[in-house]
């Protein structure tokens, strides 16, 4: 039954100009989730307390629950009937899937009652009473001072706080900020007497006076044991933080830990998959592993042996006559079971349709899910049928390195973490965990999840504070104050872009920046194309960047083969940044068709913009072409919000410098990525490296000194000869040290960005 509810949240979007006045449900159907004999606690104790902090396992009901029980129950929203209640999280997919879960369960549509707000994808209306969004996006909507109190909002909910990422840090402080300008004793005419109010507070009361707002209520949501963090954090001399902890109903769970660590932790878990599948019964495998890549070759690896088990004769659920009929196609065949099971990975830049694939119902010839995931399944999503757990003990966690470079590099989880993982086994029946580790080195784990604020760059978090008009950002009251070292780099990278004068005040520059609801470093890049003459391209750039994910490559070997094939007409000899410009230039030209089985994103885009004459991307386009259409959709999207934006910001947008200006272009590029170039290293001909005839395909130096080679699937791999400097967007590390966005650079130009080398 409940899968039937997640089937909705694939159905297109349906249009918000209903004439009908739509009403929310008393209740929520009847369920048996631990949650629901708390909830008039929950009530009570929010209606006591300023801010309450909720702890319960994975899967009891906080987040489809918590939001429409404060609404429809707390007395304040009786009293204000405009309030509404937002829920925050720090993944998009969370966003989409539960609002859309949730707007099912209560028969309203979509993006009426009930929506979800995430950068470049707003699917609230000004009707919308509950809503889910990304910590970013609330971060967004307070960049006034008025803004800051949150006034819409009679209830924030921060959810997955335990996660402790920059937005939601950050959020819990910008939301205590709000709730004791709203709820500090009311009777008090003015405070000038109170010291023990900041004088960013004292100014924000003298708004909630002038415009008589009302109370705030704050619920801190998370799964593990680290309520007291924010209970203390939340508690102020005159408010208490109240816990409230909900037993869960969990299973037994077995745990296993390996006898001798394994060589390979990808070979390892695609290995003890297997083994579950061939000899447990039936129930779902989840296994975590740490990022994309890692992922994509533990499907491909499982789907081929899948298939020879099936060959050889030792299960035979799917007929030869199938398995030809499925080689035939290209998208679908992700999904077909082999061996009597589908092979499923799950990361977050996978488009929401590929995504919801976890939750539709299993094909008549499969009794089984392998999941294969990033700690997304950790705990924003919930997967009803997972019995077994096959853990590596690894995510990817974005650090910056000591030149202030963000690398995503794997690293070893915390043990709350781990027990997170096991714990998602136990939810329908007796689980069983396998820890890809020793019991010894589990021991070692740190206790806790490392807040993202010790790891990210403070970048974008700063010039957000400067333009709220958070100036002492040194002695902010941040959840967990970073090292005035870490402030000063962020300071310092502000102050390279410009965005930042000497005396470390905002510029008009700055500002500009601010608005671009991108990366600092792509705000700089965008505002910088207008003295390039190329301001058409960069957008087209920066919104294809956004998207990620635009080629499609299929695991199968002999799809892939003609991905790459049909590919190689968009690849660009400078590198991967104008290749991705020229597929959606391609598709510019070449498809002007609408189709009306339209992905959501664009087919809501189209409706909000009738008026304008819009391109879409033909799905019939993008297969053929192996892109992935959502992203195409995605990209469009972005690039058509931040050409507004740019608009807004007075620049000339319609500057363009064709195929005639590709170097003024390639010279932009190069100086908004000046902080991120590599130069090729020189290796002698007799080098350990290989034989003559293998000339150097590509090893670089960052210029802080980082070795990188280029990744396998950049159009710069294996280039020869390969250009002597290039800029890139990501550096990851897997087996190798990889950089991705590869794009070909003039020497000359890097010594101009750099005088200095
Ligand atoms: O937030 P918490 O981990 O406590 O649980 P939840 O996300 O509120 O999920 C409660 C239940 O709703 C889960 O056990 C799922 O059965 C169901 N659910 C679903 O079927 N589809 C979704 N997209 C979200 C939740
Ligand atoms: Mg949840």
């Amino acid at each position: 039954m409940k899968r039937s509810h997640s089937s909705h949240s694939s159905s297109p979007i349906t249009p918000q100009t209903t004439t009908v006045p739509l009403s929310l449900p008393d209740h929520l159907p009847p369920s048996s989730l631990p949650i629901i004999p708390y909830h008039s606690k929950i009530v009570a104790s929010l209606d006591k307390n300023d801010c309450c902090v909720l702890t319960s396992s994975t899967g009891s009901g906080k987040t489809t629950t918590v939001p429409f029980l404060i609404y429809k129950e707390h007395r304040l929203f009786k009293e204000h009937s405009k309030l509404k209640v937002t829920c925050t999280q720090p993944r998009r997919v969370a966003c989409t899937s539960v609002a859309s879960y949730v707007s099912s369960l209560c028969s309203v549509p979509l993006g009426t009652l009930i929506g979800y707000n995430i950068r470049f994808d707003n699917c609230t209306t000004p009707q919308t009473v509950i809503s889910y969004q990304t910590d970013y996006m609330l971060l967004r909507s307070s960049s006034s001072s008025y803004g800051r109190l949150f006034p819409e909002y009679g209830c924030i909910i921060i959810d997955e706080a335990h996660e402790r990422s920059l937005g939601s840090d950050f959020v819990c402080s910008l939301v205590k900020q709000a709730m004791i300008a709203r709820n500090y004793p009311r009777f008090l005419k003015d405070d000038s007497d109170i010291t023990s109010l900041s004088s960013e507070i004292k100014s924000l009361r003298r708004i909630v006076r002038k415009r008589k707002l009302p109370p705030l209520k704050v619920i801190v949501m998370s799964a593990t044991i680290s309520s007291e963090t924010f209970s203390k954090y939340f508690s102020t001399p005159n408010m208490q933080a109240k816990v409230l902890s909900i037993p869960g109903k969990t299973h037994r769970i077995d745990v296993c830990y390996l006898s001798e660590a394994c060589e390979d932790f990808v070979e390892g878990c695609v290995e003890a998959s297997l083994r579950l599948h061939c000899s447990y019964e039936e129930g779902d495998i989840l296994c975590f592993l740490p990022g994309r890549e890692e992922i994509d070759s533990a499907v491909y690896m499982l789907r081929k042996l899948l298939k020879e088990r099936e060959e050889e004769g030792k299960s035979s659920y799917v007929s030869e006559d199938k398995v030809e009929e499925v080689k035939g196609k290209n998208i679908n065949v992700l999904t077909e079971p082999t061996d009597g099971a589908v092979v499923l990975p799950l990361y977050s830049s996978l488009s929401p349709s590929q995504q919801q694939q976890i939750f539709l119902p299993l094909p008549a010839n499969c009794h089984r899910r392998i999941i294969i995931s990033t700690n997304i399944a950790e705990t924003s999503l919930t997967l009803s049928n997972v019995i077994y757990v096959v853990d590596s003990g690894l995510e990817k966690k974005k650090v910056l390195t000591q030149t202030g470079v963000g690398v995503l590099r794997t690293e070893v989880i915390s043990k709350a973490s781990a027990v997170q993982r096991s714990g998602r086994c136990g939810r329908v029946r007796p689980g069983l965990a396998i820890r890809m580790y020793r019991e010894l080195e589990f021991e070692g784990f740190k206790p806790v999840q490392r807040p993202e604020i010790e790891g990210a760059s403070l970048s974008n978090v700063v010039l957000l504070m400067l333009t709220m008009g958070i100036k002492d950002c040194i002695n902010f009251d941040f959840l967990q104050p970073p090292s005035e070292k870490k402030l000063l780099k962020a300071f310092h990278t502000l102050h390279r872009l410009k965005a930042v004068n000497d005396s470390m005040e905002i510029t008009p520059y700055g500002e500009k920046m601010s608005k671009l609801p991108v990366d600092v470093e792509w705000a700089n890049l965008v505002l910088k194309s207008e003295g390039y003459g190329c301001v058409k391209e960069v957008l087209t750039s920066v919104a294809m960047l956004s998207a990620e994910n635009i080629f499609y490559r299929p695991t199968d070997e002999r799809e892939a083969a003609k991905a790459a094939q049909k590919h190689r007409r968009f690849s660009s000899f400078e590198g991967d940044i104008p290749s991705l410009r020229s597929v959606y230039e391609t598709w510019e030209k070449e498809t002007i068709y609408v189709d009306p089985s339209l992905p959501n994103v664009a087919k809501r885009y189209r409706q909000l913009q009738s008026s304008k004459n819009l391109k879409i991307p033909s799905p019939e386009w993008c297969s053929r072409n192996y892109i992935n259409s959502r992203s195409v959709a995605k990209a469009h999207s972005v690039r058509f919000q931040l050409h507004d934006i740019c608009k807004n910001l007075y620049m000339n947008v319609e500057s363009s410098c064709g195929s005639e200006g590709y170097v003024d272009y390639l010279k932009c590029v190069c100086e908004g990525l000046s902080h991120q170039i590599a130069l090729r290293s020189v290796v002698s001909s007799d080098s350990s490296e290989g034989s003559s005839s293998q000339r150097p395909q590509g090893k670089y130096k960052t210029l802080s000194g980082i070795e990188v080679n280029v990744h396998p699937n950049s159009t710069m791999f294996q280039r020869n000869p390969a250009p002597s400097a290039v800029v890139f967007t990501e550096i990851i590390v897997t087996k190798k040290t990889y950089i991705t966005g590869v794009t070909q650079v003039k020497k000359d130009w890097v010594t101009e960005f750099h005088p200095d080398r």
